[in-house]
């Protein structure tokens, strides 16, 4: 079986959905996990982009060891310069660069000549070359470039060094027969193309960013781009566990293998579902909580009799844990530590000590505590950005006929105690007011759901919030002070007491969005 590689870019393009926003301590732990994953190749960031992403990318080239890391630089000199300096002390660095090859991107984008296009691209390529042994090159929007014109390019593109040739489906417009042909016509127009490995890189603005990779595999491309959950621009990117899943569970269609290691696909994906903030949909293939849920009677009868009759994939094999041991109030420290281990969480003695406190606590309202309730109290204790205020009291008043009101009590810098009060449109409002008054950083709140974690009416309460930060600008979507555009902030909080989990939540919301002006994100 040939082996295809598996390109991770969950720290670049995953990372670009908006909200998904990550410090460098999380994109560390999450390279790590990638690590134990068993992915290829890295794309840690584009350190172009912000002094931030430089950093992240340079701390994980010299402390993650294993796959190549790789940095993004657009065809620019500067670009290609930081790139290098952020993965020049990997043990395997790659550069990639890119520059858009449509006729609508290279006109009303680049503004530039397809003379141009083709020059830039045979200069910055071998600049790239001249720095690093790896490198890849990707003509943006490829499934919408004159095909001939993007042949032209790649042949340029090789002859200049790149080592590998990634097409990417920028703006997931193909299907998935043009899509393979595509790949098809490049293996067969291309010439030099058996020097370099051919990418795909595929999103999912029509749903086909699976579809659309594996048929490009099936065209002979051997290195496939996917993120973690799907994160990506826009509708995201194609999903690695979808990719890896199709060809682990259909080895006689496609004859191929990866090198991921699929015990470790679930706990990837809660780790990076936690840190970014970013939930995964119950229905999601796969890693979603449904993915191997039996619903209909017959369907569980077929299950008991054989499960085979309704079942493709074990769900040990992804790493769903599915051992019947059930903590409670009576559960040591011990147990709690295997459950965990067995959950993926690979915990340090302070975080274990953290967990079993609040292990405690919900042990003592609930009778039984179920895996997903330890899932929603790791992510509340463990993946939480810097705190700069953190909840202590809350405080409402609220029903019909009486005007909500909140006052809360938050932890702030140094250490420092601060209440205030306010009153507000329910209860949620009042408290998120009255957190304004002391936090003092306009935002706008875009989204706000509650999910209870588990059945009955003494559930955990997980509160999922974003919130987009204000700024006084005259009503410019552009931050003056970081170029970029108004961004996004995820908080979650989880809590019994569903007001709780929602202070925390925003709080959460609102160090990220501190910790941004710090230069974190
Ligand atoms: O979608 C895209 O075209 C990209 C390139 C930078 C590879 O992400
Ligand atoms: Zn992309």
């Amino acid at each position: 079986m040939d082996r295809i590689v598996i390109f991770d870019t969950t720290l670049r393009d995953g990372e670009q959905s908006p909200g998904a926003t990550l410090n460098a301590a999380g994109k560390i732990e999450i390279a790590r996990q990638l690590v134990r994953l068993g992915v290829d190749v890295i794309e840690a960031g584009f350190p172009a982009a912000s002094p931030g992403d430089l950093k992240a990318v340079r701390r994980i080239s010299r402390e993650v060891e294993g796959p190549v890391i790789c940095a993004l630089a657009r065809c620019e000199r500067a670009d290609i310069d930081k790139a290098w300096e952020a993965v020049r002390d990997a043990g395997k660095a790659r550069i990639h660069i890119f520059i858009a090859t449509s006729d609508i991107h290279m006109q009303h984008k680049l503004r530039m000549s397809r003379e141009a296009v083709l020059k830039r691209t045979r200069e910055m390529v071998s600049y790239a070359r001249s720095l690093c042994e790896d490198v890849e090159f990707s003509p943006e929007d490829a499934s919408r470039s004159e095909v001939e014109f993007l042949y032209q390019v790649l042949e340029v593109a090789l002859a200049a060094g790149a080592t590998t040739l990634n097409i990417p489906d920028t703006v997931g417009y193909a299907t998935p027969g043009e899509f393979g042909a595509l790949i098809q016509g490049i293996r067969q127009n291309v010439s030099g193309i058996d020097d370099a490995i051919l990418s795909v890189h595929c999103h999912d603005d029509l749903g086909l960013a699976t579809a659309n990779s594996l048929a490009g595999v099936l065209a002979g491309a051997r290195q496939v781009e996917c993120t973690v959950n799907g994160l990506g621009e826009r509708a995201g990117n194609a999903a690695l566990e979808e990719i890896v899943m199709a060809l682990y569970t259909r080895p006689q269609y496609f004859n191929l293998t990866s090198g991921i290691v699929t015990t470790e696909i679930y706990p990837t994906s809660r780790m990076v579902a936690n840190y970014t903030g970013l939930a995964v949909q119950a229905n999601k293939a796969i890693i979603g909580a449904n993915a191997f849920a039996h619903e209909a009677g017959i369907h569980q009868d077929g299950i008991l009799k054989n499960r085979l009759t309704y079942e493709i994939m074990d769900a040990s094999v992804i790493g769903l844990a599915q051992s019947r041991l059930v903590l409670g109030k009576h559960s040591g420290r011990h147990a709690l530590a295997n459950k965990l281990e067995e959950l993926g969480y690979h915990l340090d003695t302070e975080d274990l000590n953290k967990l079993f406190k609040r292990f405690k606590e919900l042990a003592d309202k609930k009778k039984e505590v179920a895996d997903a309730d330890l899932e929603v109290i790791v992510s509340d204790e463990i993946f939480q950005p810097e705190v700069v205020y953190a909840v202590d009291q809350i405080q409402v008043f609220c029903g019909n006929g009486s005007i909500p009101t909140a006052t809360v009590r938050l932890r702030g810098p140094d250490g420092v105690y601060v209440v205030d009060s306010n009153h507000g449109t329910g209860p949620v409002d009042a408290m998120y007011e009255a957190i304004n008054r002391i936090v003092g950083i306009p935002n706008d709140l875009v989204e706000f759901s509650i999910n209870a974690v588990t059945e009955g009416i003494d559930a955990v309460g997980e509160v999922t919030i974003r919130i987009q930060e204000k700024l006084d600008n005259g009503g410019s979507p552009v931050n003056p002070q970081t170029g970029r555009k108004r961004r996004i902030f995820s908080g979650h909080g989880a809590d019994t007491d569903i007001i709780v989990a929602s202070a925390k939540a925003y709080v959460s919301a609102l160090n990220k969005l501190i910790g941004s002006r710090n230069g974190d994100y």
